[in-house]
């Protein structure tokens, strides 16, 4: 069975890749820092032997490695959180990236899914105040595209933490610098990054996404074949 790490899987989207990807039936290595407090659904996971909880710092090469070896693929969730420390967007953000980047290719992962944010790369940006932190997501995307892995990148629009409005909005999809505003829950950003891992045209590809209650339903791989003409 294919196995899937899931860095940040203590933060809000995190351990909802974790929850999705555990629901589809796949092994789920869950990556936390060592103080992490993991969630309830995960807590529960773990203790009844369907989750792999490692807790580690991820700067620390060695320990990243070894909780990394044998996953087939990453979804990197983490994020800086909200702190007076403005260098915390360029040490998660960019080089905490940039260390998984590396680390996935020293244990030979090639399959990589980013969780980004819509208007990454922006300079002037309200956004920006904490740290100018869409400068240093689109300095984490850069490293992941020129890495030689196998990666999408997943720019969310504002995330909510109503993972009921999943059930009634469908997913609005675009390519990059396409969308500006609006929200998603959380929930259907975890789908959306498990989708791409499944998704053979979801590589080598920033995907925009934001979510409608006027917007049908639609998977990604039906969203990718209708945007990406037909060859030839
Ligand atoms: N909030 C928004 O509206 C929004 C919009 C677009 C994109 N995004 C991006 O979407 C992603 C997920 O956001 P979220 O709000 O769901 O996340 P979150 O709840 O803030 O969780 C952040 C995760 O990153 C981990 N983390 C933070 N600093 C770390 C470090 N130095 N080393 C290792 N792990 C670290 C946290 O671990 P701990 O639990 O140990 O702190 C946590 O698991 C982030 O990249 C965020 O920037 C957010």
């Amino acid at each position: 069975m294919s196995l899937v790490a899931v860095t940040g899987a203590s933060g809000k989207t995190g351990w909802r890749v974790v929850d999705e990807a555990l629901k589809r039936g796949l092994a789920v290595r869950a990556l936390v820092r060592p103080g992490s407090v993991l969630p309830a659904a995960l807590a529960e996971a773990e203790q009844q032997g369907r989750l792999d909880v490692r807790r580690l710092d991820l700067s620390a090469t060695e320990a990243l490695h070894a909780a990394l070896s044998g996953c087939d693929s990453l979804v990197i969730a983490t994020g800086a959180r909200p702190s007076v420390d403005l260098a915390g967007p360029l040490k998660v953000d960019a080089f905490g990236v940039r260390d998984q980047i590396r680390a996935c290719q020293a244990v030979g992962l090639k399959r990589v899914v980013l969780v980004s944010s819509l208007c990454a790369g922006r300079w002037q940006h309200p956004l920006n105040l904490f740290g100018l932190i869409l400068v240093s997501k689109r300095l984490g995307e850069r490293w992941l595209e020129e890495s030689g892995l196998d990666w999408t990148v997943v720019r969310p629009g504002g995330l909510s933490e109503d993972d009921s409005r999943s059930e009634r909005e469908g997913v609005v999809y675009s390519g990059p610098n396409q969308q500006e505003s609006s929200s998603l829950p959380r929930r259907l950003v975890a789908r959306v990054c498990l989708e791409a891992l499944e998704t053979p045209a979801a590589s080598g590809r920033i995907i925009e996404i934001t979510s409608s209650p006027t917007q049908e339903p639609q998977a990604l791989n039906q969203w990718l074949e209708a945007a990406i003409p037909a060859p030839g």
